[in-house]
C-alpha cells in the first residue's frame, strides 16, 4: 500500500512510520522535515501536497495543534489554534485526499483522550478533540468509493509524559508503539467511523 502520513516527523508519526516501513511503501510528510512538507493550517498547501503526491491507498494524519490554557485566560488567538490546525487542518486533509485516496482507501485522523477525560487548561483540546471524533462518525456516512474513515483517540504518551505527564494526573502512559497499532487496525481493517480509543 502506497500510505501517507502527515506529521510523520512527530512521536507518533515516527513510530506509525517505523511500523509500517516494511511492508508499504511510506510517504513521510511534516511541517519542516520529512519526505515532503505541507502546513496543514493553509488549504493552499493541502492543494500543493496533493497535487504532488498523486494518488495513494491511505492517509494518516497524526499532527495537528492546540492551545492549552483555562477558559478564563484562554484567548481568541489561543482558541483560533486549535480550530485551524487540529480540526480545519484534518477536515482539509480528508477534504483534499477524499480525490487523491484509491478506491477502497482510507483516512485516519488523531483525537485525544481529553476528548472524553478533561484536564485542567484542556477546555480547547477537550472541545477540539470531541469534533474531530464527530467530524470523522458523521463523514463516514459520505465518504465515495468504498473509502473508510476512523480516528485514533489516545492517552498521554510515555514519549510524551517527561514534557506534559504533569497535566494527566492519574492517566497511565502508554507506548507510542502501542498507539501505532490502533493506526494500522485502521489503514488494514474494515471498520469505518470508528474512534479507536488507546489507554
Ligand atoms: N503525544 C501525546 O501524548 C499525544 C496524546 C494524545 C493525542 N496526541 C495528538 O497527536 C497528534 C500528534 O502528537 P505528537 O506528540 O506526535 O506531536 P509532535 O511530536 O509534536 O509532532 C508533530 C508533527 O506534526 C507536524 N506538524 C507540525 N505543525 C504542522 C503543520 N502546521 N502542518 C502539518 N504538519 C505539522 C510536525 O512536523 P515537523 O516535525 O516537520 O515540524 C510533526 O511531524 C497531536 O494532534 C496531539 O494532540 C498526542
Amino acid at each position: 500500500m502506497k500510505i501517507v502520513v502527515v506529521g510523520a516527523t512527530g512521536t507518533i508519526g515516527s513510530s506509525l512510520v517505523y511500523a509500517l516501513q516494511n511492508d508499504h511503501e511510506v510517504i513521510a510528510v511534516g511541517n519542516s522535515r520529512g519526505d515532503y512538507q505541507v502546513d496543514m493550517t493553509s488549504e493552499d498547501s493541502i492543494r500543493e501536497l496533493m497535487k504532488t503526491l498523486g494518488r495513494f491507498d491511505a492517509l494518516a494524519v497524526t499532527a495537528g495543534n492546540i492551545s492549552f490554557n483555562s477558559l478564563k485566560e484562554m484567548t481568541s488567538a489561543e482558541w483560533q489554534k486549535g480550530i485551524d490546525s487540529k480540526l480545519m487542518g484534518q477536515i482539509n486533509l480528508v477534504r483534499y485526499a477524499m480525490d487523491a485516496l484509491n478506491d477502497n482507501g482510507s483516512i485516519t485522523l488523531t483525537s485525544g483522550i481529553i476528548a472524553r477525560e478533561p484536564i485542567a487548561k484542556g477546555v480547547s483540546a477537550c472541545t477540539i478533540n470531541g469534533a474531530v471524533n464527530h467530524f470523522v462518525k458523521a463523514a463516514a456516512f459520505e465518504m465515495p468509493r468504498g473509502i473508510r474513515i476512523n480516528c485514533v483517540s489516545p492517552t498521554v504518551l510515555e514519549e510524551s509524559s517527561a514534557s506534559y505527564g504533569d497535566f494527566f494526573p492519574g492517566f497511565i502512559p502508554v507506548p507510542a508503539s502501542t498507539v501505532a497499532q490502533a493506526y494500522k487496525k485502521s489503514i488494514m481493517g474494515i471498520q469505518n467511523g470508528r474512534i479507536f480509543e488507546v489507554e
